[in-house]
């Protein structure tokens, strides 16, 4: 097996994502970061240099398991020590599973500041690449976020004040295809065919911004070079395509709020694999994808050459961000932009539609590729995880049983390895396993009384057990309101049990042909239960891939083999903070 090598130099950056220009984290002086396209069962190694100047650093390979490699997850606080300004650390992993998938950083909210890139791992040829006699139009990339005029920095405290000084960071102010969008203007306006957000972009081309838009305008009409031409950061993404062929599109979504909705004009969209996992072919209109999943979706150019919208809309929120725009535009097009208006994001509270779509998400069946099914033997342990909002002393926070997530200075994994949990974190005890039985789900936590509290406790998993979590979501704050939240796993594929409404009170669960996934979605007032095997020995983290709701204390962290710690190769200089530090001349791995 080969080594794939790489040298990240990580650094603020100005750019103009969506035209306009802010500061950015960057990686090797671009935004997003580099593409890794890795072999699988090829080790990646990847040195990164913090050039951040006044910011800690680490890089979390989402989706990569890291069996053998805990300390390579890249979650500060959890898997290593961020890495300090004008220090380097190399991450070096197994790419184990061919798949969709991306990296992020996982330290405070880099991911947000644009700290993000692609992670594909190609099929060997012996493996041979799942359903790759399907198509013959080779692959395109969607790697769908969301973009805040705000920094991070300004999001974090807005996060962190009280009462009623608390500020939300609100919806973002443009949706990026692989890196790229529009602030305040679709294509679709501007060449008049707009009806989504109508008033916002009619706004846009009469208003303020409408210098933008001329721009857009004349570089469409005329091909003058604009803001909008191909050599500009923010030109939209134009997916030249063969008629005729069948292309697979790699769509990830890394958003930090916002759940997405993905169509093509005119083409039809077969979904063949999610979170790295072959899923039982399914043809859809457009798909729903939130933070932290991915897709592979087949699709066909059967039209008569032309060129066609992508359309990029917000789901599950009110949307107050345009929905971003692309061409798929065939060869021998004669028209190079779409000849009729962008399809319309389907309506962003139809959640009927929304759970229609994931829960028609299964294992692919009776093929080679087809997923190991899900031990049912026996559970060992079931986790209920109750998910509410709710204030600690004036914060808003996010829970999980009444527990929301605090990070200690030392990271868990070197707390365990060096057998120093007493004093790293609060090792008194286990977070909760469940909630009251009397509490009200359809309640605001106020009319429950159920305290919360911060706290830095685990879950210890003996290793190779069966463990069962049901995400239980609940009222927020404010009656009648809960809102969906993408929770992901790290070092785990889990199965997806079941979806259900209301309550869960031990229900019947799909064991049959559940879809393995590392992300999966709540539904508001619902639950969503998954099964998985702790056989991997490290820390992970669990938690909301909502950036300001995981910074917000909605995850948990999973120890699993606390009795196999010290077998494990820990790089000595990733654990170097917190307690860990100051003893680290007497200290040695556990026994
Ligand atoms: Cu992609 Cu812990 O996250
Ligand atoms: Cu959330």
């Amino acid at each position: 097996p080969t080594t794939l090598n790489m040298t990240w130099d990580v650094e603020y950056i100005l750019w103009a994502p969506d035209c306009q220009q802010r500061v950015m984290i960057g990686i090797n002086g671009k935004f997003p970061g580099p593409n890794i396209t890795a072999r699988a069962g090829e080790t990646v190694s990847i040195t990164v240099n913090n050039k951040l100047h006044t910011e800690g650093l680490v890089i979390h390979w989402h989706g990569m398991r890291q069996v053998g490699t805990p300390w390579a997850d890249g979650t500060a606080s959890i898997s290593q020590c961020a890495v300090s300004p004008g220090e380097s650390f190399t991450y070096e992993f197994v790419a184990d599973k061919p798949g969709t998938y991306f990296y992020h950083g996982h330290f405070g909210m880099q991911r947000a500041a644009g700290l993000y890139g692609w992670l594909v791992v190609d099929a060997t040829a012996e493996q041979g690449e799942p359903y790759r006699s399907d198509y013959d139009g080779g692959e395109l990339r969607m790697l769908l976020s969301d973009w805040y005029h705000e920094s991070v920095y300004a999001q974090a405290a807005g996060l962190e004040r009280k009462d009623k000084h608390f500020e939300w960071v609100g919806e973002p102010q443009t949706i990026l295809i692989n890196g790229r969008g529009q602030h305040d203007c679709m294509l679709g306006a501007v060449t008049g065919y707009h009806r989504g957000i109508d008033r916002r972009a009619r706004t846009c081309v009469r208003g303020k911004e409408a210098q933008l838009c001329r721009d857009e305008e004349r570089c469409l009409r005329r091909s003058e070079c604009g803001p909008y031409c191909p050599e500009s950061q923010c030109a939209p993404v134009v997916f030249d395509v063969e008629p005729g062929r069948t292309y697979r599109l790699r769509i990830a979504s890394t958003t930090s709020l916002s759940a997405l909705n993905v169509q093509v004009q005119g083409h039809e969209l077969t979904v063949v694999e999610a979170d790295g996992n072959p899923v039982e072919p399914f043809t859809v209109t457009d798909i729903d994808i939130y933070s932290g999943e991915s897709y592979s979706v087949l699709l066909t150019t059967n039209h008569t050459p032309g060129s066609f919208w992508v359309s990029v809309g917000v789901r599950g929120r009110r949307p107050k961000t345009l929905p971003a725009t692309a061409v798929l535009r065939y060869t021998n097009s004669r028209h190079p932009w779409p000849g009729s208006p962008p399809p319309e994001t389907p309506a962003w509270d139809d959640l009927q539609r929304s759970k229609g779509f994931t829960h028609r998400i299964k294992a692919r069946r009776n093929a080679a590729e087809a997923p190991r099914p899900p031990p049912t033997e026996q559970v060992n342990r079931t986790i209920v995880m109750l998910n509410t909002q709710t204030l600690v002393d004036g914060h808003v926070k996010w829970a999980v049983n009444n527990v929301s997530l605090t990070l200690p200075a030392t990271p868990y994994l070197g707390a365990y390895f060096y057998g120093v949990q007493g004093s790293a974190f609060d090792a008194s005890g286990e977070a909760p396993d469940g909630f009251p039985d009397g509490y009200d789900i359809d309640l605001p936590p106020a009319n429950n009384s159920y305290k919360t509290r911060l706290s830095d406790r685990v879950y210890e998993l003996p290793h190779g057990a069966v463990v069962d979590v049901v995400l239980q979501n609940a009222d927020m704050l404010r009656h009648n309101e809960s809102e969906t939240h993408p929770w992901h796993l790290h070092g785990h594929d889990f199965w997806v049990l079941g979806y259900g409404e209301g309550r869960y009170r031990s229900e019947r669960l799909n064991t049959e042909d559940p879809p393995l996934r590392n992300t999966v979605v709540v539904f508001p007032h619902g639950w969503t239960a998954i099964r998985f095997v702790a056989d991997n020995v490290g820390a992970w983290a669990f938690h909301c891939h909502i950036e300001p709701h995981l910074h917000m204390g909605m995850g948990a962290v999973f120890v699993e083999g606390v009795d196999k710690m010290r077998e494990l190769d820990v790089p000595r200089e990733a654990m170097m903070c917190g307690v860990i530090k100051t003893a680290a001349a007497v200290l040695t791995p556990s026994k």
